[in-house]
């Protein structure tokens, strides 16, 4: 039996009294003895006008809540920041570790015995979940789920890899712009996040791989009455939880738990944002992410999900084929299906309740895949000491190996500047190099990687070109795009050191990014850098505590006293 209202009273020296006025408080809302007596499920409400991709919320929230109570359970509900993608100045990102420590101070401030976490767009998951480690109080997560796909001109259409496949033909001048309005209603036609293998996508299948949430939860679609009838289980389950006591996210958190997530990630062409948030929720359940140990894994695992960005379909079609039950069942001996999940069993349980779906082509087999190897690789070499990404699986296979000029930018402002000047010297053999964007630099990693393709080469047929940065990506785009060079610019990384003119070399195959300039240059350009100081954006309130605190991406991009010790 879970504590309940008890949960938590700083008595002063008399509990009963404690326990009186709480009960005194929580009365006005109406509730009676017999509710108030019962073990507390935490609800998270995350509902915001700003959040299309959480408009099912308040829906999850009602089927939780039904679900919890048929259990004889309390559910309570709480709000905790909410953060989309579109409206979350300057990013996402920045915001991300504020989210977790919102999240994790109210789940350790309210009394409850056990969480329903309900999240979904990008930063929100991973943010959710990296509050749950820190409190470590048992917990269940309800994805959002995905949109349903859009129809435009007999194509079907998903936000955001065709928002931007799209509007790189408007700008081509290939689509006019009264027709670009209408794509424009057309792109996300439901609520729920991205239902490419973007960010959200990529976290919601982590999350369900980790068992951190039931069966099929990553895949469902946002609008579905299958959705609702999931949160209802994942009440139930949690008003178990609740008495029971677990299990724990550090039960659930573990090394072979995270290799799972890893395989998978690789398995579904999944988000290079996806690695960030991984490594940060792994720091705060104390195990390492290495990226070697990555990059292997990306060695020997195939792409096996046909979906956007590197494949043709989306996250509906993925879950009509069976969704990641199925995927891991076709993993095989690639995951460790001894871990435990938060329906009280095993992923043995899970593969073995995974549906067979005759004539799908959406999860491949191995041997039959997308691709042969994963979707990521990890690169290293002077321009990265400490590593830098790249999603192969979504570039131009003939780019991946290249040697070219260093076009480059000095900021997200010096791109947008510049980007379609007519007089930029730029041809399509050029790298396109942005810099000052990472986690100190913009502030916050942007999204800014994806460098657009500069318009004069646009309009001559070029689709891609090699762009590298310290930003990240969304994890719907497409493109031979570097990310994360670590260190970023702005924290003395050597890509500050790079100049207009510059040859680098791109190797993926040999895994390298090198600055071909000799190191005695190197060393004089290095002298004449500006010292590293706080900028004045960081002065004052929590953009100082980031600019203070905030890691690099190889650490997670989580704030430095946040993370838990390796075990
Ligand atoms: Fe929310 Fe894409 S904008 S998931
Ligand atoms: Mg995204």
């Amino acid at each position: 039996m879970g504590k309940g209202l008890r949960k938590g009273l700083t008595s002063y020296g008399d509990a009963g009294f404690s326990l009186f006025l709480r009960k005194a408080f929580i009365k006005a809302m109406g509730y009676s003895d017999d509710a108030l007596d019962r073990p507390i499920v935490g609800i998270t409400n995350t509902y915001s006008d700003y959040n299309p991709c959480h408009g099912n919320a308040p829906a999850l929230i009602e089927a939780a809540k039904r679900g919890v109570m048929l259990a004889g359970a309390m559910p309570m509900v709480f709000p905790t920041i909410s953060i989309h993608e579109s409206f979350a100045h300057p990013t996402s990102m920045f915001l991300r570790n504020l989210m977790a420590m919102d999240t994790e101070e109210m789940i350790r401030a309210q009394p409850m015995d056990a969480v329903i976490i309900i999240g979904g767009c990008d930063k929100t998951l991973p943010a959710q979940i990296m509050a749950a480690a820190s409190v470590d109080l048992p917990a269940i997560v309800i994805p959002v789920g995905p949109m349903v796909v859009g129809h435009h001109k007999g194509e079907v259409l998903g936000a955001c890899t065709d928002c931007r496949r799209l509007w790189s033909a408007h700008r081509a001048g290939e689509i006019d712009a009264e027709e670009i309005e209408v794509v424009n209603g057309r792109l996300a036609p439901s609520v729920g996040t991205c239902m490419v293998m973007g960010t959200a996508s990529t976290m919601a299948c982590i999350t369900e791989t980790m068992g951190l949430s039931l069966p099929m939860s990553a895949t469902i679609p946002a609008p579905h009455a299958e959705r609702f009838r999931l949160a209802e289980a994942s009440g139930r389950r949690a008003a178990e939880m609740a008495v029971s006591g677990g299990p724990k996210p550090s039960e659930l958190m573990t090394p072979a738990a995270f290799r799972n997530a890893q395989v998978v990630m690789q398995a579904i062409g999944g988000s290079t944002n996806g690695l960030i948030h991984l490594t940060a929720m792994a720091n705060r359940a104390g195990v390492e992410i290495d990226l070697e140990a990555f990059d292997a894994i990306g060695r020997e695992v195939p792409v096996l999900i046909d979906l956007k960005p590197s494949g043709d379909h989306y996250m509906e079609h993925f879950h009509h084929a069976g969704g990641v039950p199925k995927l891991l069942r076709e993993l095989g001996d690639l995951i460790d299906t001894s871990a435990l999940t938060v329906g009280g069993g095993t992923l043995r349980d899970v593969v073995a309740g995974a549906e067979e779906v005759p004539g799908q082509t959406v999860i491949r087999t191995p041997a039959d895949p997308i691709k042969p190897i994963g979707a990521m690789a990890v690169l290293r070499g002077n321009l990265a000491p400490r590593g830098a990404l790249i999603k192969h699986s979504a570039a131009t296979p003939r780019l991946l190996t290249h040697t070219g000029r260093a076009v480059v930018f000095d900021s997200t402002a010096d791109m947008a500047a510049r980007i379609d000047d007519p007089d930029l010297d730029v041809t399509a053999d050029d790298i396109l190099v942005l810099r000052n964007a990472g986690p100190k630099g913009a502030p916050g990693m942007p999204e800014a990687g994806y460098l657009p393709i500069p318009k004069k080469l646009g309009r001559q047929g070029v689709k891609d070109l090699v762009r590298i940065s310290d930003a990240r990506m969304s994890g719907t785009a497409f493109g031979t795009i570097v990310l994360h060079i670590t260190p970023e610019s702005a924290d003395g990384g050597p890509l500050a050191l790079v100049r207009s003119g510059d040859m680098i070399r791109l190797d993926v195959p040999a895994r390298s990014i090198e600055l071909l300039v000799d190191e005695a240059e190197l060393a004089i350009r290095a002298a004449a850098l500006p010292p590293v100081e706080r900028p004045d954006w960081a002065e004052r309130g929590y953009a100082r505590l980031f600019y203070d605190s905030v890691t690099q991406a190889d650490e997670g991009c989580d704030f430095d006293f946040m993370m838990r010790p390796k075990v």
